[in-house]
C-alpha cells in the first residue's frame, strides 16, 4: 500500500483517487500523525506527500520524518511536498520575489530527460497547473533536473538513484491534463501490481466502521438518494442492526417513491427502516405559502424536527451516518465563510449532529459520485437505483411554483412518472443528468373533445451537467417532445398545456424554485 503524507492541501484526495483510478490501495494521512513509528507500522510501498499552503522557510512549518528518506521506498513529493523533500534533504527553498506561481503553465523535458524511465512524464512540452507562493532556489544534493517551467526552473527534479521524484506543479488535478501518466509510472516503479478494487474498499470501509462504532448504535436519515443509500448499505455490512434509519416521508415525494424506496431497504436488504409520514404535518405547514425560499426553510426545519422525534425513540444512538461525498467536503471547506450569496437555502440535515450530541459516521468521505455509484453496485444495489437522478431535498415543493396543494401534488406525480417512463422508453434516462415536471401556477383554456377545458399548465424540464452548478437544457427531439406531450395531456386529468423548458444555468437554476 502507499502512504499519502497531507501537508495541507485542497486537493490532497486528488491523488488518492488518481491512485484508486490505478488500482492502487492508498491512505492519507495528516503530516503531524506521521511519525517513523508510524510509517514502519504503515509499512508502505512507497510515500506521496501532498500539497500544502504553509512555507517550509516559515519556522515551526510542517516536516516529514527525516528518517523516511532512508527507508528506501520510492517517494513522490508536490508542491510543498517538492520544497519540504528539498528542505530536508538539503536544498534550498525561497520565499516571495515574485516567483509565485498560479494556474496554467507549461513544462519542458530538459536534456536529461532519456534517463527518466523512458520518459517518466515528458515527451514534450505539457501543459501543468501550479499553485505555489515559494519555489527550490536550490536543489538538492542528488538531483537533477528534469523538467522546467518559465517561472519554476525545478518543475521536475528527481535522484534516480534513491528513487525520489518531486514535483512543482499539481499532476492530480484535471488541469494537468497528462499528470495520470505521472503517477502511473510512479506507481509502476514502486512495484504495485495494479489489483486493488472497489471490492477491497468495501472490506476495509466494513472494518473501519465497526472499529469507529463498536458496539454503539446509528441512525441515518434514508432520503432514497445514491449517497445515503450506499452509505446505509455500506453500515448494515458493517454493523448489522445497530443501525436504523429514518425515512422522512414529507409527502412531497413522487409517485410511488416511498414505497419502493422503503420496500428496497426494508425487505430486499434486510435493514431496520422506520417511515416516518408526516405528511399531515408539512403540507398543513406550507398550506397557504407561496415564497419559494419560505417554503425551503419551513421543509428545512420540520424535517429536523421530524429526525429528531424518530431517532429520539431509537436507544442509545451514539452516531449520525451521512452520505456526505468528498465534493461536499471541498465546497464546505473552501466556501464556509467565504463571499457567495444564497441562491437558494439548501436542505440537509447538516447541524443535526451538533444539536443531537452525535457523533458522525460518513463512510463516503474520501469518494467521488462514480466511485460511489461502483461501491454501491459492489454491495449489491441495483442498477436502477444506481443510476438515478438526483432529487432535491424539499421534493415537489419546488417543483411547484406559487402555492402547494394536494390536487397540483397529484397532478404533478402523474405527469412526472409519464415524463421519465418515456424518457427510459427511448433510452435517454442515463444520458440526462435530471429529469423532471414542474406545474405551472396558471390555468388555460383549451379544448379536448368538443368542450372547453381549463387546466393548468406544464413545463418539462431535462438538463445535462456534471456536478449541477452548471447545466444545459437536453435537446429532444421534436417526435419525443410531441409525443410526450400527447400523453401527458391525454393521460394525466387536470393538465391541458405542456412546454419544454429550455433555459441553462446559469441564468435559470436546475429547479424552478
Ligand atoms: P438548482 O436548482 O440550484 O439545483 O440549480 C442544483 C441541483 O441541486 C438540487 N437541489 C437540491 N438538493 N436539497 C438538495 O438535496 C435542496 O434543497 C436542493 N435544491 C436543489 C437540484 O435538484 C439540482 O440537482
Amino acid at each position: 500500500r502507499l502512504l499519502i503524507i497531507d501537508f495541507g492541501s485542497q486537493v490532497t484526495q486528488l491523488i488518492a483517487r488518481r491512485l484508486r483510478e490505478l488500482n492502487v490501495y492508498c491512505e492519507i494521512h495528516p503530516y503531524q500523525k506521521v511519525t517513523m513509528d508510524f510509517v514502519r507500522e504503515f509499512a508502505p510501498k512507497a510515500v506521496i506527500f501532498s500539497g500544502g499552503p504553509d512555507s517550509v522557510t516559515r519556522e515551526g512549518s510542517p516536516r516529514a520524518p527525516q528518517e523516511i528518506f532512508d527507508y528506501g521506498v520510492p517517494i513522490l513529493g508536490i508542491c510543498y511536498g517538492q520544497q519540504v523533500m528539498m528542505h530536508q534533504l538539503g536544498g534550498t527553498v525561497l520565499s516571495g520575489h515574485g516567483t509565485a506561481e498560479f494556474g496554467r503553465a507549461y513544462v519542458t523535458p530538459t536534456e536529461e530527460r532519456i534517463e527518466m524511465l523512458g520518459g517518466w512524464f515528458l515527451d514534450q512540452t505539457e501543459q501543468v497547473w501550479m499553485s505555489h507562493g515559494d519555489h527550490v532556489s536550490e536543489i538538492a544534493p542528488g538531483f537533477k533536473v528534469y523538467g522546467t517551467s518559465p517561472h519554476a526552473p525545478f518543475a521536475i527534479t528527481a535522484d534516480l538513484e534513491r528513487n525520489f521524484y518531486a514535483v512543482q506543479f499539481h499532476p492530480e488535478v484535471h488541469h494537468t491534463p497528462n499528470g495520470k501518466t505521472l503517477y502511473e509510472n510512479f506507481v509502476r516503479l514502486a512495484g504495485f501490481a495494479g489489483d486493488w478494487t472497489m471490492g477491497a474498499y468495501r472490506e476495509q470501509m466494513v472494518e473501519k466502521i465497526r472499529d469507529e462504532v463498536g458496539d454503539k448504535n446509528v441512525i441515518c436519515a434514508l432520503s432514497g438518494g445514491v449517497d445515503s443509500s450506499v452509505a446505509a448499505a455500506l453500515i448494515h455490512e458493517a454493523i448489522g442492526d445497530q443501525l436504523t434509519c429514518v425515512f422522512v416521508d414529507h409527502g412531497l415525494l413522487r409517485k410511488n417513491e416511498a414505497e419502493e424506496v422503503v420496500g428496497m431497504f426494508r425487505d430486499h436488504m434486510n435493514l431496520q427502516v422506520i417511515h416516518a409520514d408526516e405528511t399531515e404535518l408539512f403540507l398543513g405547514e406550507l398550506d397557504g405559502q407561496s415564497d419559494p425560499e419560505t417554503k425551503r426553510k419551513i421543509i428545512g426545519k420540520l424535517f429536523i424536527d421530524v429526525f429528531q422525534k424518530y431517532a429520539d425513540q431509537i436507544d442509545g444512538a451514539e452516531f449520525l451516518a451521512q452520505g456526505t461525498l468528498y465534493p461536499d467536503v471541498i465546497e464546505s471547506v473552501s466556501f464556509s465563510g467565504g463571499p457567495s450569496v444564497t441562491i437558494k437555502s439548501h436542505h440537509n440535515v447538516g447541524g443535526l449532529p451538533e444539536k443531537m450530541g452525535l457523533k458522525l459516521v460518513e463512510p463516503l468521505r474520501e469518494l467521488f459520485k462514480d466511485e460511489v455509484r461502483a461501491l454501491g453496485r459492489e454491495l449489491g444495489l441495483p442498477d436502477s437505483f444506481i443510476g438515478r437522478h438526483p432529487f432535491p431535498g424539499p421534493g415537489l415543493a419546488i417543483r411547484c411554483p406559487g402555492e402547494i396543494t394536494r390536487d397540483k401534488l397529484e397532478i404533478l406525480r402523474e405527469a412526472d412518472a409519464i415524463y421519465i417512463d418515456q424518457i427510459r422508453k427511448h433510452g435517454l434516462y442515463d444520458e440526462i443528468w435530471q429529469a423532471f415536471v414542474a406545474i405551472l401556477p396558471v390555468r388555460t383554456v383549451g379544448v379536448m373533445g368538443d368542450g372547453r377545458t381549463y387546466d393548468y399548465a406544464c413545463a418539462l424540464r431535462a438538463v445535462t451537467s456534471v456536478d449541477g452548478m452548471t447545466a444545459d437544457y437536453y435537446p429532444f427531439s421534436h417526435e419525443f417532445l410531441g409525443e410526450t406531450a400527447t400523453r401527458i395531456i391525454n393521460e394525466v386529468k387536470g393538465i391541458n398545456r405542456c412546454t419544454y423548458d429550455i433555459t441553462s444555468k446559469p441564468p435559470g437554476t436546475i429547479e424552478w424554485e
